[in-house]
């Protein structure tokens, strides 16, 4: 009956519309004033008409809801009685919110089950990779040990560790090192990377102790975990270099020493998008063209195919980014060293060691954070300075969701992809050192991209065609994500709001 009224009443709000739209075209004198009279009268009376279809819908959607409970408890007939109760009773909480009629104990299960397994990062899931599956997964991993690789050419190292490229031997026999490789070795190429032992070594229940990794070693430990868990989900998997084990050296072997920690990756990429960016490939970004657009890109003039190279990477790279960050995961050191593109046109992130997993606490405390002065945002912590220390991991859970949405721990991660969108697109700006000057600029201006652009001299000589195609698109984006945090730690766009921008959405 209430229903009827309402239909009533909306139908003749709809008459009235439409009278005062004829009366208004009628009449000769109002012409002059029809456009305006029309911005400003039929908006508001069209709103006023619409919600009749929105009633006729919700009312077809709670008819259809009514159905849902029977139908639920006839799908579940032969599961264990709690959860066939579960599923009905959840079934019958949502027919009443479709039907505009929830009660207090409908909301609140439906609030439980929306926090605990679908808000990010969903307590279950934290819980349960820690808990339960890291440790599973610890049992039944593949024993590494020196013989099962064979190391080659050593292609970097740092403070935290050396990196190695090298091969997974075949049945534990060394391969003969010979400078090609042969297609069956190349499949067994591995990235082994050397943590540096320092005194400090590892604290015992270091990852529940709701602290950042203190020295190499630490860093190491870190990065195993992390990588680790990312493998355990198959839509992060994808995203990120295959991490194949961990094992600590029990004898001395082709430059392997007794003792010393290794972390192994498959091999994915002969180049990072650093690599990529520096011309390495060729010229940037045509050098991407190929697996990137494939044939498509043969058909767009220079510029457009340009732009569209840059698309397609950062595209992937929010896409990379934001699956890491649905599990609780900052990586806290995005820039294109750390980003591997391979051979089919994939965007794979490496380099966990600084990363922090927030659905537990690992790797995090609030007052120290592990950054490359060029790519990390401004505010420097991944959460506001305030912020408590992590609670032992099972709490750390619980309370992820409510952290998570209030701290914004993402947006340190897509500020550095907003530096990554600047590099790509504006050449000048590639090298380190004018990435540098860029930063200290941009800070010098409160972070606001425009002002920069107006005001540097340096600014004025460089190339921003890239970004301003399509009414400035690009820059747009980079304006966007190159942000100071407010006071709500919001105003920077987050890696899946980036996904959803013009210049991300829309072709070249
Ligand atoms: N899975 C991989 N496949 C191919 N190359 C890799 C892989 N992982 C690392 N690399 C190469 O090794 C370099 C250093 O690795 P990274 O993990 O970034 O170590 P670091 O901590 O020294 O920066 C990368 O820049 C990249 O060139
Ligand atoms: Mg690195």
């Amino acid at each position: 009956m209430a229903a009827a009224n309402s239909h009533l009443q909306l139908g003749s709000t709809a008459a009235c519309a439409d009278r005062l739209l004829l009366r208004l075209a009628a009449s000769p004198l109002l012409r002059r004033q029809q456009q305006r009279q029309r911005r400003l009268v039929c908006a508001p009376v069209r709103a006023l008409a619409a919600p009749q279809e929105l009633v006729s819908l919700a009312s077809g959607l709670a008819g259809a809801a009514s159905g849902l409970p029977a139908a639920v408890t006839g799908a579940t007939a032969g599961w264990p009685a709690p959860l066939a109760t579960v599923a009905t009773t959840l079934a019958a909480d949502v027919a009443d919110v479709v039907a505009l009629q929830p009660t207090a104990w409908g909301a609140a299960h439906l609030a439980t089950v929306y926090y605990f397994f679908l808000a990010r990062p969903s307590p279950v899931v934290g819980l349960l990779d820690f808990y339960v599956l890291a440790p599973l997964a610890r049992v039944l991993q593949r024993r590494f040990s020196e013989r099962d690789f064979t190391l080659r050419d050593r292609l970097g190292g740092g403070n935290y560790g050396q990196v190695f490229e090298g091969l997974l031997n075949d049945k534990g026999r060394p391969d003969p090192l010979t400078k090609e490789l042969t297609p069956a070795q190349k499949k067994r190429r591995v990235i082994l990377k050397k943590a540096n032992m320092d005194a400090q070594g590892i604290r015992t229940n270091f990852l529940k102790s709701g602290t950042i990794a203190r020295g190499a070693a630490e860093t190491g430990f870190v990065e195993a975990y992390i990588c680790a868990r990312v493998m355990r989900h198959p839509r992060v998997r994808a995203v990120v270099a295959e991490f194949i084990g961990q094992f600590e050296a029990s004898g001395t072997m082709g430059g392997i020493t007794s003792g010393s920690q290794w972390l192994v990756w498959k091999f994915e990429s002969d180049s990072t998008l650093g690599d990529a960016c520096e011309g390495a490939l060729g010229p940037f970004p045509d050098s991407l063209s190929g697996i990137m657009l494939g044939r498509r890109g043969e058909a767009m003039d220079d510029e457009k195919r340009a732009v569209a190279v840059i698309k397609v990477v950062m595209r992937k790279l929010f896409v990379a980014l934001e699956r890491l960050h649905s599990l609780g995961i900052v990586h806290r050191d995005v820039k294109p060293e750390n980003i591997l593109v391979t051979g089919n046109g994939g965007v794979k992130l490496i380099d966990f060691g600084a990363a922090c997993d927030l659905s537990t606490g690992v790797n995090f405390n609030p007052e120290y954070g592990m950054l490359d002065p060029r790519y990390a945002a401004p505010e420097e912590l991944v959460m506001p300075k305030n912020f408590p220390r992590a609670p032992p991991p099972l709490l750390a859970a619980m309370l992820a969701p409510c952290a998570w949405a209030w701290g914004a721990p993402d947006l340190f991660d897509s500020y550095s992809a907003g530096v990554v969108l600047m590099q790509l697109s504006i050449p000048q700006l590639r090298s380190n050192a004018a990435q540098r000057s860029f930063n200290s600029e941009l800070a010098n201006c409160d972070y606001d991209l425009d002002t920069w652009r107006n005001t540097s001299p340096k600014a004025r000589q460089m190339d921003f065609s890239l970004l301003d195609r399509n009414n400035g698109q690009g820059w747009d984006l980079a304006v966007k994500l190159l942000r100071l945090k407010n006071k709500l730690n919001r105003g920077r766009l987050s890696c899946s709001q980036a996904l959803r921008h013009p210049f991300l959405l829309l072709p070249a």
